[in-house]
Order: C-alpha cells, then sequence, then structure tokens
C-alpha cells in the first residue's frame, strides 16, 4: 500500500505574497497542481494534502480532483509537525508513506518511481531523494557513508561552517515505511533555530535510513522566494519550449517568448519573438504567430497569421489575418478568411467568413454576417450607459468611414451605410442608408470674411 502526503500548510514567508506559496504558478500551473500531477503516474491508494495557510483557497484550488483527502494542520509548527497530524487519518493504514514538499514543482514521476523501487529494494524505513547541488544554500544537507546510507540531515540555518560545506541536499521528498515513522513522530522536538517541529530530525531515529540521488539536481529546486520561482520558470520554459520544437514548431527566437503548460500546437508553427502563448491556447498548423503578440485561451485555425496582436479567450478561423495591432478580446468568433488590421478592437463579437476590418474600429457585441467590408473608424456604440447592446450586419453589407452604429441596431444583408453616418435605426437589405448633414458651400466666403493680409 502507498498512500501520498504532500506539505502544502506552510505560509511562505519568504515569498513575501498575499498569494499562499503552493499557489504561486510557474508556465500557468500551480505548484501544487504539479505535484498533484507528478503524483498521478505513482498510482497511490491514497493522496493526503495538508492544508493551513489559507488553506480554504489552497482546497478550493485543487477540490476537483477526485481521490484527494485533506487534513488541516493549524498553526503551523514544522514539517514534523505537519506529518504530526496525520496520525489520526492513518491510524489503520499499513504501507509506505510518500512525503513531498509543496513547493519542489519540477520532480518527475520517473524519479519518484525510481526512489519508491530503491526503497523497496533496500528495505529502508526511510529512503531520501538527494541532489547534489553547486549552490546548496538554504537546503538541508544530508550526511551519508559511501554505501548512501544516511546519518543525519541537518538544515542548513543549523549547520557550521564545515557542515555547510557538504553540498548533498535534501530536495524534501522521502518514502517512510509509516510504521516505523509512526512510532517517532510524537518525540520530534523543537530545538532548532526555527523552534520549528522537523520532518527531517525523524532521519536519525530511524534505523535504516538511504538516500538516492536524483540525475537532475534542476529538477529538486524548491521555491521559497520569488528569485526561485523566477529559476524554475526558466527551466520549465526551455523544457516546455524545448519539447514543441522537437515537435514541429519553430521558434524563431526562444527565450523571448513563453508558453503555458496546457498550449497545444500544429504543425510548421512559426513562433516569432516576444510572443507569449498562454492557457489553453491550441494554434493550428501553419499558422505565423508574433512578433510581439499576446494570447490566452484561445483556438487558432490553420494557416492564420497574427502579427502585433493581443487574443483572449477568442476563437479564430482558418486563413485569418490579425493586425497589425489588433486587439481581439473575449468572447470573439472571428471566421475564416477574415482580415483585422491595425488599431481594430473586437470583442464578444461574431465575424462571417471573409469579412474584414482593416483600420481604426471598435466592435462590440456584434454579429456580423459573411464578406462585410467594415470601413475604416467604424465604431459600433453598444452602451447606452446602462445595457450593453447588440448590433447585426447581415452578409456582404458595408459601412462606410466613420460610420457610427448605435445599438441595438440592425444592417440589412448587402446594405450600404454611407461615410460619416451616423445610424440609428434598422437599415433594410439592398439599401443605402446616410445620416450626415449635407455639405453646404459658400462661395468667396473667406475674402468677404476675413482680411488676406492676416493670412
Ligand atoms: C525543507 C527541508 C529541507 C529541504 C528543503 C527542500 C525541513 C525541515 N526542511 O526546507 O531539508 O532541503 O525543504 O526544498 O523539512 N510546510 C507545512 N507546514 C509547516 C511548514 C511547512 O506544510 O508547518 C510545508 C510548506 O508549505 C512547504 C514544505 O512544507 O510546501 C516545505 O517547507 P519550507 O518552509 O519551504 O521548508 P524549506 O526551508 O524549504
Ligand atoms: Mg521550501
Amino acid at each position: 500500500m502507498l498512500a501520498i502526503a504532500i506539505l502544502a500548510a506552510g505560509k511562505g514567508t519568504r515569498m513575501k505574497s498575499s498569494l499562499p506559496k503552493v499557489l504561486q504558478e510557474l508556465a500557468g500551473l500551480s505548484l501544487i497542481e504539479r505535484v498533484l500531477k507528478t503524483c498521478e503516474g505513482l498510482k497511490p491508494d491514497r493522496t493526503i494534502v495538508i492544508i493551513g495557510h489559507e488553506s480554504n483557497k489552497v482546497k478550493s484550488k485543487i477540490n476537483h480532483l477526485s481521490n484527494v483527502e485533506f487534513v488541516r494542520q493549524i498553526p503551523q509548527k514544522g514539517t514534523g509537525h505537519a506529518i504530526q497530524q496525520l496520525i489520526p487519518t492513518l491510524d489503520q493504514f499499513k504501507g509506505e508513506l510518500l512525503i513531498l514538499n509543496g513547493d519542489v514543482p519540477l520532480l518527475t514521476t520517473t524519479t519518484i518511481k525510481k526512489l519508491v523501487a530503491n526503497h523497496y529494494k533496500t528495505n529502508a524505513d526511510v529512503s531520501i531523494l538527494s541532489a547534489r547541488m553547486n549552490d546548496p544554500k538554504g537546503y538541508g544537507r544530508i550526511f551519508s557513508d559511501n554505501n548512501g546510507k544516511v546519518s543525519k540531515i541537518i538544515e542548513d540555518r543549523d549547520c557550521s561552517e564545515i557542515e555547510k560545506k557538504n553540498k548533498l541536499t535534501n530536495a524534501g521528498v522521502y518514502c517512510f515505511s509509516w510504521q516505523k515513522l509512526k512510532q517517532i513522530l510524537p518525540s520530534l522536538s523543537n530545538q532548532n533555530e526555527q523552534q520549528e517541529i522537523y520532518l527531517t530530525d525523524a532521519i536519525e531515529k530511524l534505523a535504516k535510513a538511504v538516500h538516492l540521488e536524483a540525475s537532475s539536481a534542476d529538477e529538486t529546486t524548491g521555491i521559497n522566494d520569488k528569485q526561485q520561482l523566477s529559476t524554475c520558470e526558466q527551466l520549465l520554459q526551455n523544457k516546455l519550449i524545448n519539447f514543441w520544437m522537437r515537435e514541429g514548431v519553430q521558434f524563431i527566437k526562444p527565450l523571448t517568448c513563453t508558453i503555458s503548460e496546457t498550449c497545444k500546437f500544429g504543425t510548421d508553427v512559426v513562433i516569432e519573438p516576444e510572443t507569449h502563448i498562454r492557457g489553453r491556447t491550441i494554434i493550428g498548423d501553419n499558422c505565423t504567430i508574433g512578433p510581439n503578440s499576446f494570447i490566452q485561451d484561445s483556438t487558432i485555425g490553420k494557416n492564420t497569421c497574427i502579427f502585433y496582436s493581443v487574443v483572449r479567450d477568442s476563437v479564430i478561423g482558418k486563413a485569418t489575418n490579425i493586425g497589425p495591432y489588433s486587439h481581439i478580446r473575449p468572447g470573439s468568433n472571428i471566421n475564416n478568411e477574415c482580415k483585422i488590421g491595425n488599431f481594430v478592437e473586437v470583442k464578444n463579437s461574431i465575424l462571417g467568413k471573409g469579412t474584414k476590418a482593416n483600420h481604426l474600429s471598435y466592435l462590440g457585441d456584434a454579429t456580423i454576417g459573411e464578406k462585410v467590408n467594415i470601413g475604416a473608424g467604424t465604431i459600433t456604440a453598444n452602451f447606452d450607459g446602462k445595457n450593453k447592446n447588440k448590433t447585426k450586419i447581415g452578409n456582404y453589407s458595408s459601412t462606410g468611414s466613420n460610420s457610427v452604429l448605435i445599438a441595438p441596431v440592425e444592417i440589412g444583408k448587402n446594405a450600404t451605410v454611407g461615410a460619416g453616418s451616423t445610424i440609428t435605426e434598422e437599415v433594410p437589405n439592398n439599401s443605402l442608408a446616410i445620416s450626415r448633414a449635407k455639405q453646404i458651400i459658400k462661395e468667396n466666403w473667406s475674402q468677404e470674411k476675413k482680411n488676406p493680409t492676416n493670412l
């Protein structure tokens, strides 16, 4: 039997953030979600998350996951104290307890599987995942003999200057025999610099403690502050972007781009420099995105080009051109072969196939048919001060430059709105609507009114 306990109750003081540490995000996923994802592949019999600081926030982030149990640790008096809280819950449990720190998010399932396998093989009371770090500052140091037998772990802040030179660090991942750990848990004390009950003090109380070195020290990076968060973000970005490059995506300047774990890309996609693709975005085959673009939670069809633009929570069709400097806001659905040009903002609107809005427009809460031409400077005036109202434009219609369509309003099919018009009433199919003051010419007006010597 294998139970997993994830330590996620701490405040994360060094993070200096109002967000609990385990809810900080890396490539779009919180630290706790990452650790839980790694655990899925281990097929544990039980998974327990220990929560405490802002426990409701942490719980609600992961509550939807089935088979996760929660145990509260209030107040938080250290990692050993956290595990002491499991004694009632695991009273009847017989087997191994795998403990993971909630702030070590880059671990792979393979590494943990190796630790568990080594634990069974060596028949140890506890197996600890270790790493040899060039800069071990901040990590607990593992003291072991050449056969991998561990005598003790000393926290960085409790180490002497000589002990600090030891580069073998504790990754914060342990596989314990629960029967053995349960017996010694109540005897852990808080005689250390922080006056906390340390889980690491359990090691020297057990007869057989062994360690297994992780193949990559990067994987065991713990996150205690924003600098470490940033280091891990960079490691993860490299990993994700390298993965997609191997899948046929071309990143012109990968180090200037960021993507989320949940993004998906087709083949022959080109990502130009300074481009950021976030959330549950899907980019179809042969798209070119960027330079300087930001796309979040959107689906982009094949052969589409997005150039110097922002797209959020929207669906863009195939062979559509967006940009430069377009802003596609949430709820937009722009069909195939459309063209959205410079300084055009689209919000919560549907644009039919082949429709064009090339310059300087705002299209909000609009349903626009196929092959419509939106003239430069067309504005849907959707807000009356209280409500957002709808504009409808039928297939093959066009609006002249500087048209204001005051919603709610409907323009029929194949209709034309004259340039400079303010439209407040329905425009029937096939008609022309012009609403602007007639031009008046007063000939020789300048000579009569003005003294030419003042010109
Ligand atoms: C811990 C280890 C250290 C190891 C490092 C690896 C201890 C005493 N030290 O140090 O040896 O090298 O991790 O990253 O374990 N937590 C609780 N309740 C508490 C305190 C902490 O649930 O009362 C949780 C935190 O939310 C965090 C994890 O335990 O997810 C580790 O706590 P943290 O304070 O980050 O320990 P480190 O100083 O990093
Ligand atoms: Mg830590």
